[in-house]
């Protein structure tokens, strides 16, 4: 593997890389409960979108400056040290009735800062680790050492359940 493939995949192992994107496997469950396409990507990769969506912000629009008004959104944010500016974001635009309902994918942390806020919302904490998919493709070299953590905002929770429970665990907040 080229020496800049390797550096950019131990940035994948320590999180800090953008690059990972949503396996189908996970998407379907997501599509289950938000429909296809979703009505908002506002992280989305360079190229062919990976996620079906109406529409999506790429780094290039800068997903972070715009209102999310969407009746579904799905966030995938670039972890590292703004992954918070994210998911404060999806829960202000949650609050204020711009998002409508959305899935949140994040590393399931329980340590730091950003999470704080997000446990007032139901959780499904994913089986087994999510294959991301790379740029490098998919290979035991590419893939995270942290599991994931699935959030959900809507009024529908029963069907989040339903469609998740089968893939982790479920906590609800109340
Ligand atoms: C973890 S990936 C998720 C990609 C895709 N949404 C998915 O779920 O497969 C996060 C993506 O956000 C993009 N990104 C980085 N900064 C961004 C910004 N300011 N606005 C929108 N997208 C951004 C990155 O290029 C990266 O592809």
């Amino acid at each position: 593997m080229a020496t800049t493939a390797l550096k950019i995949v131990s940035r994948v192992n320590d999180g800090s890389y953008a690059e990972y994107w949503t396996p189908g496997y996970v998407l379907d469950s997501v599509y289950q409960v938000l429909g296809k396409p979703v009505g908002l990507d506002p992280a989305c990769n360079p190229g062919i979108p990976n996620v079906e969506s109406e529409h999506y912000y790429k780094a290039s629009t800068d997903g972070l400056v715009w209102p999310w008004e969407a009746e579904t959104l799905f966030l995938n944010p670039p972890y590292g040290k703004h992954i918070g500016k994210w998911t404060g974001k999806l829960v202000q635009e949650y609050q204020a009735g711009h998002t409508k309902e959305a899935i949140l994918l994040v590393p399931a942390k329980m340590e730091v800062k950003w999470v704080q806020p997000l446990l007032e919302y139901p959780v499904c904490f994913w089986k087994g680790r999510v294959w991301f998919e790379t740029p490098f493709g998919k290979t035991p070299q590419t893939q995270q050492l942290f599991g994931s953590a699935l959030f959900y905002f809507g009024k529908r929770v029963e069907r989040f359940v339903e469609v998740f429970g089968s893939k982790g665990k479920i906590m609800l907040p109340w």
